[in-house]
């Protein structure tokens, strides 16, 4: 049997790199998608392709079909590029998965400099339209009966008013407005559409979230999640796994809360 076919983007590092793990324990094929390089636009480094390099090393342990491909989610032709490679190396893709995400604020939203508030918003909402753009279709250009999956990280800033991360909530909101409509969309295609909603969880976004609201550091955000911890991103890659998979099969347009109860 051939194996499912996955693409996720912001692979290099965090939820992204830790879900490339767990699907490729799964016997997926998988392409890792980063832009591997810095954002001029934001004052924190993304994932570099060293990073993406070893994601893919790693994988490579448990599935021996993975692959990397270097795309800014922003740019719609290169987000169509990587769902091509995907579909041309191994013929069709059954499970997308948008990751790819940046953080800005810190000062109340009239201030933020409009390049780091664009970056916010076509990082988050638009890169993932992008892939949706190009990954539907190509999860509908499955045969039936398909199981296709198109999946999305939202945030508890989708549902919470974050102050001095208005842009990010907004665009957070907006990916699960997005989720709920693609859902009713794909409709009974056999093609579903969910995202999960992380609280704080361990990686450099945290890091970064931490510099903007001046604490110490990352685990400072332990003490405003109900589990007084913060969450490591293995354990929304295990939710993402889940609703990647056949277990899911019967949610759609669902935005499915891994935040230790922070949206409570
Ligand atoms: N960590 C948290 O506390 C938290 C909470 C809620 C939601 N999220 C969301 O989870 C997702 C993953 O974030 P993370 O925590 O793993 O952060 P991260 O910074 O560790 O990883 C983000 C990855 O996305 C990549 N990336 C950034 N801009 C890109 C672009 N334009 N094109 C392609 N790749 C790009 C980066 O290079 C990096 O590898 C993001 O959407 C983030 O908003 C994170």
């Amino acid at each position: 049997m051939t194996a499912r076919v996955a693409l996720i983007t912001g692979a290099a590092r965090g939820i992204g790199a830790a879900t490339v793990l767990r699907l490729a324990r799964q016997g997926y094929a998988v392409l890792a998608v980063d832009r591997a390089s810095d954002d001029p636009a934001l004052p924190y480094p993304m994932g570099g392709a060293d990073e993406l390099a070893a994601v893919v090393r790693a994988a490579r342990e448990h599935s021996p079909e993975i692959g990397e491909f270097v795309a800014d989610v922003r740019d719609p032709a290169a987000v169509a590029d990587a769902v091509a490679e995907a579909e041309n190396r191994w013929g069709g893709l059954d499970v997308a998965v948008a990751a790819a995400g940046v953080i800005a604020g810190g000062v109340p939203l009239w201030e933020v400099p409009p390049d780091q508030e664009r970056a916010v918003l076509e990082v988050n909402l638009n890169g993932v339209l992008n892939l949706a753009r190009a990954a539907v279709p190509a999860l509908l250009r499955r045969s039936r009966p398909r199981s296709g999956r198109f999946l999305a990280i939202a945030s508890a800033a989708a549902t919470r008013g974050l102050p001095m991360l208005a842009a990010y909530c907004a665009a957070k909101a907006g990916v699960a407005g997005l989720i709920h409509a693609l859902g009713v969309e794909l409709g009974d295609s056999g093609v579903t559409a969910n995202a999960v909603s992380p609280g704080s969880t361990d990686t450099p976004i945290l890091e970064e979230s931490a510099r903007l609201y001046d604490l110490s550091d990352a685990a400072a955000f332990a003490a405003q999640q109900p589990m007084r911890r913060v969450l490591d991103p293995d354990e929304v890659a295990a939710v993402l796994e889940f609703l990647a998979g056949p277990g899911s099969s019967a949610m759609t347009g669902a935005v499915v809360p891994v935040d230790g109860g922070l949206a409570l």
